[in-house]
């Protein structure tokens, strides 16, 4: 026995001392944690505490069943953001079928935040409940003591529900018409989501939340940013002061544009928002804008794409948009290169973002490190 648990150490620590150091990204391929093993951290985003990054996504496992939650939030943390420590199952899905996050379910794009009043990480996630599709669009809420958990599931929800936004229309306040009142998961193409008026028929039980970010203002303010209103408008609605719930106060952007993986930094005092269209797993040309206030006005500044590979957003979708602590105008775009068919082998594209001509842009690189943003400095 004593032999056979020393064969084992041994191996162990030369396997570790033959792990794989990172110093630079190489967008597509394997990436691998401390453990050798595939960085499994889906549609994430990444938290900076205590001068540590700590990133968050989906689990997936192998073969299409992974395209729903089969186990929960992987958690990773880095110093230099190319080398990642597995840090576990931060939030696990629940064997009580009649949870809201019982395996099996879908759960989207965790995006963690940390509380300063109240001393605890928040995180919210697109939540269908399991079985139902797409059709719930709800959003779930989770809270931790820890930076790396274990987050506990407080509950789901719609968007602001009975609140009409900043920019409410008199027209959303009318009846909805007759043949709109039941639930329909998505627009056809020839309709405007003013004429449908989704956001009317959905005030009392509140909007839809599909692909969702979570951002953090300078002073302190959280605000969630969504697809509603079947896919066709972004909400940006500002949440409580423990960032557990929504004050009521939101506006509407983008009306009828379609987008999904919103993701959104602050340059300078100017907002940037990223995000895409709505092709299912299948990649598309990436969006833009920039706004003065959260609040809007968005301007729409097109594809910040600029490569060959641009109309697919180099093979990937927007997640979240990381900014190197302490670099001057450093700004990481984090994709998600799906793989429905194995959705464990989705591959993540990192990628440095630059500023030209008041807009941003994204070029490719096989391989690239931080010296990128030296010239800035
Ligand atoms: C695109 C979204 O961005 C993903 O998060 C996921 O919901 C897929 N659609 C599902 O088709």
């Amino acid at each position: 026995m004593k032999k056979f648990v020393f064969l084992f150490l041994t191996i162990w620590c030369v396997s570790l001392s033959f792990a794989q150091q990172y110093a630079s990204f190489k967008s597509g391929e394997l990436w691998k944690d401390d453990n050798g093993i595939h960085i499994n951290a889906h549609g994430g985003g990444v938290l900076l505490h205590k001068k540590t990054y700590y990133w968050f996504g989906e689990h997936k496992v192998e073969g299409r069943i992974g395209n729903s939650a089969q186990v929960g939030v992987h958690c990773y943390s880095s110093t230099d953001l190319y080398n990642w420590k597995d840090a576990g199952i931060v939030l696990q899905v629940s064997e009580d079928v009649s949870s809201d996050i019982a395996k099996g379910c879908i759960l989207e794009r965790p995006k963690v935040i940390y509380n300063k009043k109240t001393k605890k990480f928040v995180m919210w996630f697109h939540l269908e409940p399991k079985g139902k599709g797409y059709g719930g669009a709800l959003v779930g809420i989770a809270q931790a003591d820890k930076v790396t958990g274990p987050f506990h599931f407080i509950r789901s929800t719609r968007a602001t529900p009975k609140s009409w936004p900043v920019n409410v229309l008199e027209l959303h306040k009318k009846a909805v018409l007759e043949q709109y009142k039941e639930e329909r998961s998505n627009l056809g193409h020839e309709e405007h989501p003013d004429s449908v008026n989704t956001l009317g028929r959905d005030f009392e039980k509140g909007q839809h939340s599909r692909d969702m970010t979570l951002f953090v203002d300078d002073d302190g303010k959280a605000y969630h940013i969504c697809s509603s209103e079947s896919n066709s408008v972004i909400h940006i609605a500002e949440l409580t002061d423990d960032y557990l719930d929504y004050t009521g106060k939101y506006v509407r952007a983008f009306v009828g544009r379609k987008m999904e993986a919103p993701a959104i930094f602050k340059r300078d005092g100017l907002y940037y928002f990223m995000g895409s269209g709505c092709t299912g797993w299948r990649p598309n040309a990436a969006r833009s804008a920039v706004a003065p206030s959260i609040w809007g006005p968005w301007t729409e500044l097109g594809n910040p794409c600029v490569d060959e590979g641009k109309e697919t957003t180099y093979q990937s979708q927007s997640t979240y948009i990381l900014p190197v602590a302490g670099k001057k105008d450093a700004y990481i775009y984090m994709g998600d290169r799906w793989c429905p068919d194995n959705a464990i082998d989705g591959r993540y594209i990192w990628l440095p973002v630059e500023f030209k001509d008041n807009r941003f842009i994204i070029h490719w690189h096989d391989e690239w490190d931080l010296s990128f943003f030296d010239k800035y400095q």
